[in-house]
Parts: structure tokens; C-alpha cells; sequence
């Protein structure tokens, strides 16, 4: 499965922050923004990857993260001239997806915890999986409704009074139908391609697939300062009491065997000293120690 990185947008609701660098570039504690989304999709065995921006914002992405060679997987760029929807990512990028499976994360949520998106990826199996996550805010959101058998029977965007406090995440996966799909359909009244409607064409047909999140799991919202900020203090609160990093897509690079030790050695080698830097010579050192299953 292939995976593409939505980053556009005018991040708006971050200014003045967002008026050199744009919202998916800014700091959340100690990494940039894009490198969580990043990370869940190599995470997830996926390692072609496709980054879409700003044509304003596309340079700084390229400089950041390059061709992805440096994590052993390949990242290309394409632009959005304007941001028409997020489904439009599929139009954009229909020469990268060409014809398979392909995998869509917002540039904009962090998720930590448990293995659901990988296990969803390793057993894809068709027509295209969303994701179900309890919220307080549901009419934020897409909001997926289940039936009394806990089939998903309804998915609305936005809507004035949700029928669940389930919330669809920014990560879908997709079937090699999903450009064609999205070629059939028409821009909403805001004048976007909304892609809870490409997710209702799966729907209709009995092939949307809605996993549950479980509680344990977090999901967090990076749009706003204040969710920003505590998107930074989350992160801060589980990397100091864990020792472990989230969002790093060195470390899962190497755990998905994308990157051997020597190349790793490597790539942290040119790091400057720093308190990331030191965080991964701890992965490598503690991999050497017990092996990978265990580290
Ligand atoms: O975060 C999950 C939610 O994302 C879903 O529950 C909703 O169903 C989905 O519509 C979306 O809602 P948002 O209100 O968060 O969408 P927003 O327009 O803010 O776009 C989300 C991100 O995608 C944002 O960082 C900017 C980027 N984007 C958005 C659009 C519409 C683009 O890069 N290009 C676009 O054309």
C-alpha cells in the first residue's frame, strides 16, 4: 500500500505562525508537526510515500524530509494550488497512487498508542477502512453512526446534531478504486470534494469498513494555539514518563527493517548534538543489546 500526506491548507486559525511556516512545519514539543503522520505511515509498513502542499509551503516539505532515502523509503511532492477538498489529494496524486492501494493521513493529527493502523493495513482487504474514535465534540468532525450490531449505517460531515460521539480521524485507507471514485464526485456547498462523501460511496456499497479505536488510544488535534499546545504537552507528558518518542520516523524506519543498523549509525551521526540525537543512539544501543523483537 502507498501513502500520501496531506499538508496543504491555509492554517488560518495558527496565525500569526503560520504567516512564514506553515501549520503542519510548526513544533509540536520536540519534532515538527509532519513527522508524526510521517512516522504512522512508516509505522505501518508503508514506504512510498506521496507529500501534498502549498506550492508556497512545497519547498520547505522538500527541504525537511527530502526524497525519504535517508529512512530507506522514497517521498515525492505534489502541489494543491487550492485547497478544493480533501479527497482532491487522490486527483493530485493519481500518477503516484497509479492504480493501487493507497493509504490517506492528515498532516495535521497526532495519534499515539497501540498498533490499530498497522494491523488495518497488514489486513486490508478492499473497498476502504475509516476509523472510529469517541469525542465530546462530535459535530467538529465526520461522524460515523453504528447500528445496534455495531455496523457503521451513517456518516455525515459536520453535522448540527451528531447521531454518535464517534468521530472519523484524519487516516483512510483505500482501495486501487478510489481516484475513479473521486473523479464522480461533485464539490459540497463549502466547494470542496468532501471526503466523508467518498467514504459514503463505499458505504452505500457495503464496503466501508469502520475500526474502533479503543480508549487507551489518543488522538489529538493540532489546529488551533491552544490544541497546539497541548498537543506539545501531551507529548511532553508521555515521552518523559515513557523514555520513549512518538513521532519518530528514524526509529520507525529501523523497526520496520527500512533502515539497518550501520545505515542508522549513520544518519544520526550527521545529527547534531542534541537531545533527539541522543534519544536514538539509546534506540540503537538497547536494539544491540536485546535485538529488534525485544528492544
Ligand atoms: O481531522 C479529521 C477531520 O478532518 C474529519 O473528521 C472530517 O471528516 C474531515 O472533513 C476533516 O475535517 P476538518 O474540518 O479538520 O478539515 P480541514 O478543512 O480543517 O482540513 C484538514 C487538514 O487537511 C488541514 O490541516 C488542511 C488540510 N487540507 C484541507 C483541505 C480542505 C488540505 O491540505 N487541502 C484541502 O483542500
Amino acid at each position: 500500500m502507498k501513502g500520501i500526506i496531506l499538508a496543504g491548507g491555509a492554517g488560518s486559525r495558527l496565525y500569526p505562525l503560520t504567516l512564514v511556516a506553515s501549520k503542519q512545519l510548526q513544533p509540536v514539543y520536540d519534532k515538527p508537526m509532519v513527522y508524526y503522520p510521517l512516522t504512522v505511515l512508516l509505522a505501518s509498513n508503508i514506504r512510498e510515500i506521496c507529500l501534498i502542499s502549498t506550492p508556497h509551503d512545497l519547498p520547505r516539505f522538500r527541504q525537511l524530509l527530502g526524497d525519504g532515502s535517508a529512512w530507506g523509503v522514497s517521498i515525492e511532492y505534489r502541489e494543491q494550488a487550492n485547497p478544493e477538498g480533501i479527497a482532491q489529494a487522490f486527483l493530485i496524486a493519481e500518477s503516484f497512487i497509479a492504480g493501487e492501494r493507497v493509504a490517506l493521513i492528515l498532516g495535521d493529527n497526532i495519534f499515539s498508542g497501540g498498533d490499530a493502523f498497522p494491523r488495518a493495513v497488514a489486513e486490508f482487504h478492499g473497498g476502504a477502512t475509516v476509523f472510529a474514535y469517541h469525542v465530546h465534540d462530535p459535530q467538529r468532525y465526520g461522524v460515523v453512526e453504528f447500528d445496534a450490531a455495531g455496523r457503521a449505517i451513517s456518516l455525515e460531515e459536520k453535522p448540527a446534531q451528531p447521531k454518535s460521539n464517534y468521530a472519523v480521524p484524519g487516516v483512510y485507507l483505500y482501495d486501487e478504486h478510489v481516484v475513479a471514485r473521486t473523479r464522480a464526485l461533485r464539490p459540497s456547498a463549502r466547494g470542496e470534494l468532501e471526503i466523508t462523501d467518498l467514504n459514503k460511496t463505499y458505504l452505500a456499497v457495503g464496503q466501508l469498513q469502520v475500526i474502533r479505536l479503543s480508549r487507551g488510544f489518543a488522538w489529538l488535534d493540532a489546529g488551533t494555539s491552544t490544541s497546539l499546545h497541548e498537543a506539545s504537552s501531551y507529548v511532553q507528558t508521555i515521552e518523559k514518563r515513557q523514555g520513549v518518542k512518538i513521532g519518530c520516523p528514524e526509529e520507525a524506519a529501523l523497526r520496520r527493517g527500512f533502515l539497518q543498523l550501520p545505515a542508522f549509525d549513520a544518519l544520526v551521526a550527521k545529527m547534531p548534538n542534541c537531545e533527539y540525537r541522543d534519544y536514538l543512539l539509546s534506540v540503537a544501543a538497547e536494539i544491540r543489546r536485546v535485538g529488534l523483537e525485544q528492544a
